[in-house]
């Protein structure tokens, strides 16, 4: 019987893999998507990285605890007497699951109403048909299946990098799939990587009453943001109680099971050691890190449970690219140009598979992109226009550039900052904390850059997303008329202070 034929074979159904299949799909070409991904229930599972173990159930688990420390310290500002708050982590990961479960479900929905066809199991290069076509097997559920495609799009995401000789139980030793399921508080949690995962899952268990340590390699802290930004993040995490420590170097890491252990017993790693052994009956597991100190001193974390949130590596393994020739680089990203073309023509790849930020929005907006080039028409991404947002409270969000990087690159700029202290719903809100900051090229006015630490900074930064693509100047921003009273006020004030004019302060 001659192989299933497709205009288009997604391999990975994460944001960028499902929304290329689903815009492939509008646009007329015939689709199936590729996918293996295996929920905590066993159940196949569309949505990949981001809708499993990644974006969404971390905001939901945000939000669950954000909830909880305004109701258990902040609900007294508003004149609110509430006593014995305590937190339910059994529901609140249900709740969490709950969300998943629907967004995943959701994804299954479309794909029946986009007529995509879901090839359950993991996808591989499988050579070239005998007119030209490119061969996908297709294994995992029962017998093997090998379709053709004109067209196939690499999606094939990204997973945790893990440190070298620690074995990750996903109990004690957690990435980021552990740290979304803590069964409890941890009292003690250390996370080594002060990051985006690390600070968002760091935060959400220290709100919910876990003593935190972070141990960042790097010397300054969130180095990718502005510094204005890190500075003020640092303030505001260190008063929250996140206890970072930068220039740290990771040394000996024992695991140690508990009298009902779970996973591989003892273990010992970092600096290449590996580890097993048995569990220790009668006491409780926990986690030892050897480290040392920017000041060169030894010392020693004892914790409950650690998180590992060290950057993460691209999905390359078993692909069998050398099949059709396809490019891999020596980090095992798949190479591609701004436009996702790789060096076998009629093979894309996009998302956390590529070069570039491993964000959904990257990812989805590539798969759009991607799926657009091969019906004919002309897209195109400004990668300077893509925003950052981390999920903290408050929020921290930017696009464009930084101020270091225009001082680097010599470009005179002028910059606006205004912050939400001088704003009326902020303060109605009880989110005075933050400001928005303007970065404006000195000559044309045109904007560069947009950084924000507010409570709602992930919406808030949209608008400098649009103004930026849009090429405005502060000047446009500042003309425009800006809802009152609302946190996008101070965008406009951020905008008016370039000029020196703003009005509120
Ligand atoms: P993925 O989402 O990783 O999906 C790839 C899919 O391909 C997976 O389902 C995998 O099973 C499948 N696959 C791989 N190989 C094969 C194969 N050979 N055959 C079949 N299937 C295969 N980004 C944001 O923008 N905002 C956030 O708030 C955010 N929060 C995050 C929180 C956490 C804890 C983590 C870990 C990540 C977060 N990210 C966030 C990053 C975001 O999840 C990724 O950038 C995004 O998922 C990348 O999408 P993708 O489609 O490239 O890959
Ligand atoms: P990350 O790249 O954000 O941060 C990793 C941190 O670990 C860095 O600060 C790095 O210096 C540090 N580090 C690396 N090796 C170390 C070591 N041996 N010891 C101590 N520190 C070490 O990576 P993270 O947090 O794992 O997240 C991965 C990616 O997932 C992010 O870069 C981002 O692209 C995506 N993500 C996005 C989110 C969002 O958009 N809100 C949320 C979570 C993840």
């Amino acid at each position: 019987m001659a192989n299933q034929q497709y205009d288009v074979v997604v391999i990975g159904a994460g944001p960028g893999g499902y929304i290329a299949a689903i815009r492939a799909a509008q646009l007329g070409l015939k689709t199936a998507c590729v996918e293996k991904w295996r929920n905590p229930k066993g159940e196949l599972a569309l949505g990949g990285t981001c809708l499993n173990v990644g974006c969404i159930p971390s905001k939901a688990l945000l939000a669950s605890s954000e909830e909880f420390d305004n109701i258990a310290h902040h609900a007294g500002d508003h004149g609110i007497t509430v006593t014995g708050a305590s937190i339910d982590v059994g529901r609140m990961q249900a709740r969490k699951d709950a969300v998943v479960t629907k967004m995943t479900k959701g994804i299954e929905f479309l794909f029946r109403k986009n007529k995509i066809t879901w090839l359950k199991g993991h996808g591989a290069f499988d050579g070239r048909a005998e007119d030209g076509t490119i061969r996908v097997k297709v294994s995992g559920e029962g017998a093997d299946e090998v379709v053709d495609a004109k067209n196939v799009i690499v999606a094939t995401g990204s997973k945790a990098r893990h440190l070298p000789g620690v074995t990750t139980d996903n109990v004690l030793v957690c990435d980021n799939e552990g740290a979304l399921a803590f069964p409890e508080v941890p009292k003690r949690l250390g996370v080594i990587g002060a990051g985006v995962i690390g600070l968002e899952l760091g935060s959400v268990w220290r709100r919910l009453g876990a003593e935190v340590t972070v141990l960042e390699a790097l010397p300054s802290f969130l180095a990718a943001a502005d510094e204005t930004v890190a500075k003020e993040a640092w303030k505001l995490f260190t008063k929250q109680g996140l206890a970072i420590h930068l220039g740290a170097k990771i040394g000996e890491i024992t695991v140690s099971q508990g009298g009902e252990g779970k996973g591989q017993g003892e273990g010992k790693g970092g600096g290449g050691k590996g580890g097993g052994g048995k569990g220790d009956a009668g006491k409780a597991g926990g986690v030892s890190i050897a480290w040392t100190d920017a000041q060169g001193a030894a010392q020693t974390l004892d914790v409950d449970r650690l998180i590992v949130s060290i950057g993460r590596i691209p999905n390359t393994d078993g692909l069998n690219a050398e099949a059709v020739g396809l490019a891999i680089t020596d980090r095992g990203m798949v190479e591609a140009d701004e436009q996702c073309r790789t060096n076998v023509p009629g093979i894309w790849a996009i998302g956390d598979v590529v070069r570039g930020a491993m964000l959904a929005h990257k990812a989805e907006d590539e798969g759009v992109m991607v799926a657009e080039l091969i019906a004919g028409q002309k897209p195109h991404i400004d990668y300077d226009c893509i925003p950052w947002v981390i999920y903290t409270s408050p929020e921290i969000a930017w696009v464009g550039k930084t101020e270091q990087q225009l001082k680097a690159e010599g470009r005179a700029y002028r910059a606006g900052q205004f912050p939400f202290a001088a704003n009326g719903r902020a303060l109605g809100m009880n989110a005075p904390d933050g400001f928005v900051k303007v970065l404006a090229d000195a000559q044309t006015d045109q904007i560069l850059g947009v950084h924000v630490v507010a409570a709602t900074a992930s919406d808030l930064i949209a608008e400098a997303a649009v103004a930026m693509e849009f090429k405005a100047s502060s000047e446009d921003i500042a003309r425009i008329c800006h809802p009152h009273p609302s946190m996008s006020e101070v965008m406009r004030e951020a905008a008016l202070a370039v000029d020196k004019r703003a009005l509120n302060m």
